[in-house]
């Protein structure tokens, strides 16, 4: 079991599956997922409309990576901070929902965004918390998990909070 940190952009990457941080509909939007179908192609686009009735809120589901490095790009529905009920158990959901399904079809190197902490608005400090425990909890051995931060703030925080968890380890 390996978890790594990488400040970047995450539709470089040549693992498993790419997680992205899209809404219920599937459609496509900005920031992450806005990058994820820019630079995979239409193909992604394509196979998510193909998903009837979208994804709900902290679901995830699976579809092709198109153009990207990856083999698979899963996308999983975060909670607009301060819209609905239980963010946190929400968004807690998306992480875990993410590891069963790459667990489900085989594929072990996975990256996360810093899912809700951009036009969402999730805290970022109680973002990453979540993340790191949701993670921690649920990764089986023979996955790797790779957080990817794009931005400095949510880089410096996940890096305190890995080191924090790994102290208490
Ligand atoms: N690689 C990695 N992380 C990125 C990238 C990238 N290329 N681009 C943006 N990010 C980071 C942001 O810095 C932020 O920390 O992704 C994180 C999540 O931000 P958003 O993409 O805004 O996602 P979220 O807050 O979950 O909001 C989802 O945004 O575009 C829409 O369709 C999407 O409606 C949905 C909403």
């Amino acid at each position: 079991m390996v978890i790594e940190l990488i400040q970047g952009d995450i539709t470089t990457l040549a693992v498993d599956a790419i997680v992205n941080a899209a809404n219920s509909s599937l459609l496509g939007g900005g920031g992450v997922d806005g990058a994820i179908h820019a630079a995979g192609g239409s193909e992604i686009l394509e196979a998510c409309k193909q998903i009837k009735g979208g994804c709900p809120v902290g679901g995830a589901v699976i579809t092709t990576a198109g153009k990207l490095n990856a083999k698979k790009v899963i996308h999983t529905v975060g909670p607009q901070w301060g819209k609905e009920d239980n963010e946190e158990e929400k968004l807690a959901n998306c992480y875990i929902n993410c590891l069963k399904l790459a667990r489900k079809h085989d594929l072990h190197r996975i990256a996360f965004p810093n899912i809700s902490t951009g036009v969402y608005h999730f805290p970022k400090e109680k973002a990453a918390e979540i993340a790191i425990k949701s993670v921690k909890k649920h990764i089986k051995p023979g996955q790797e998990v790779f957080f990817v931060c794009f931005d400095d703030e949510n880089y410096r925080i996940y890096k305190r909070e890995l080191q924090a968890h790994t102290d208490q380890a």
